[in-house]
């Protein structure tokens, strides 16, 4: 019988790419969303690459009657949490609303789960845990540290009370610490929705690229790497999609216990590399200018991910230039769609 997967925040951006890969790996999924930055036609565009209907509950993970109504009406197998605030930026001017949100949402889907005896699931960790690391790659033995923003430490806590619920409660956990996740679904239905400026690198360009930005800034070109400018493993969506479903494979496979993965390619990009593979890739010269260094930019970090490579099974397809073509195509269909939508009438 096909097992039932609770998503939390599944028509979020990476959410909603493992949505699919979920319904296409023949799972039955549920997702719960708040919407606080994802909109409900996701759960549409879905189901166009799919044909499958997603299940949605529109609701906030740290309401434990909602959450206990959806596991009354569900038989849940598992569980794969994303729902949490991101931006690392902002985490820093709103503290509370990021330990309340991404803490607080997962004591009480945990609680819930232990409750229906649930006991399976996947989080959404970040290589920041890692902090300002001096040598990549870097394997998931290296010591997490200190955290440089609040959204870094709600990560390091909820990866914590997991460990504790794992060693303690019975429960089965992953932590998948992903990397830099970028591109979209080669369908171009879904994609990253950054609201407002985007804080990060590639919508950055894409936008650049589309007139909707003026010009790029690169953030410090005086760093110790070949071109002076910032280090990352930017790995595919759909790649970091797959990964998720071979994790709740292992996870569903495993005794109690956790595990960590890092996912991502295990190759490092510089930040005008990215520019160059996306100027190659889109045949359009991207206006930008180098500027100062940002605030808490790590110098250069890449992934050592052999253990997801050898454990999971699982070997990311997709490289630089695919990740760049994919994101500007979704961005080009991201602009006609909000021009048609424009010239509608009112
Ligand atoms: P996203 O913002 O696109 O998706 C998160 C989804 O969760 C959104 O649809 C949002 O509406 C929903 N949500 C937030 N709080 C909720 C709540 N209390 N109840 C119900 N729904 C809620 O973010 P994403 O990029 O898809 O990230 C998913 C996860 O991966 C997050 O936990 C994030 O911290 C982690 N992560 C992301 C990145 C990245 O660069 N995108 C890197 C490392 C880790
Ligand atoms: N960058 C620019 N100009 C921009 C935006 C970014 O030069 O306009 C540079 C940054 O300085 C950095 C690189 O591009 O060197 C990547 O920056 P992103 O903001 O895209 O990604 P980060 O590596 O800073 O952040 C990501 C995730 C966070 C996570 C962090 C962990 O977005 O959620 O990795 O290190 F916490």
């Amino acid at each position: 019988m096909k097992k039932t997967i609770l998503v939390t925040g599944g028509l979020g951006y990476i959410g909603s790419h493992t949505v699919v890969e979920l319904q296409e790996s023949n799972y039955d999924v549920v997702v719960i969303d708040n919407l606080s930055n994802s909109i409900s036609e996701v759960a549409e565009k879905i189901t166009s690459i799919t044909q499958i209907p997603v299940k949605l509950y529109i609701g906030d993970i740290t309401d434990e009657s909602s959450l206990k109504t959806l596991f009354e009406q569900e038989t849940i197998g598992g569980v794969i949490h994303f729902a949490a605030h991101k931006a690392v930026g902002e985490s820093v001017q709103k503290p509370f609303k990021y330990y309340r949100n991404n803490i607080d949402g997962m004591i009480t889907l945990q609680k819930v789960m232990h409750q229906h005896h649930v006991k399976t699931i996947v989080f959404s960790s970040s290589c920041t845990v890692y902090g300002d690391t001096k040598h990549s790659p870097i394997a998931e033995t290296h010591p997490v540290t200190e955290a440089i923003s609040p959204y870094g430490t709600t990560k390091l806590v909820c990866e914590q009370i997991l460990k504790e619920l794992c060693r303690y409660s019975g429960f089965k956990g992953i932590i998948l610490r992903y990397f830099n996740p970028v591109g979209a679904h080669p369908s171009t239905c879904i994609g990253e929705l950054p609201l407002g400026v985007p804080d990060n690198l590639v919508p950055y360009i894409t936008q650049t690229a589309a007139g909707i930005r003026e010009k790029l800034t690169v953030f410090g070109n005086d760093y110790n790497t070949a071109d002076g400018t910032n280090i990352r493993d930017y790995i595919h969506v759909v790649d970091l999609a797959r990964a998720h479903v071979k994790a709740l494979d292992y996870a569903l496979s495993m005794n109690q216990d956790c595990e960590i993965f890092n996912l991502g390619t295990g190759t490092g990009h510089s930040v005008l590399e990215v520019i160059q593979a996306f100027e190659q890739t889109s045949g359009i010269s991207l206006p930008y200018v180098i500027g100062a260094r940002r605030t808490g930019d790590v110098e250069q970090i890449w992934a050592d991910a052999t253990k997801a490579v050898q454990i999971l099974n699982w070997t990311p397809q997709y490289n630089l230039h695919d990740m760049m073509d994919s994101a500007w195509k979704w961005q080009v269909a991201l602009s006609q769609n909000n021009q048609k939508r424009a010239s509608k009438p009112a």
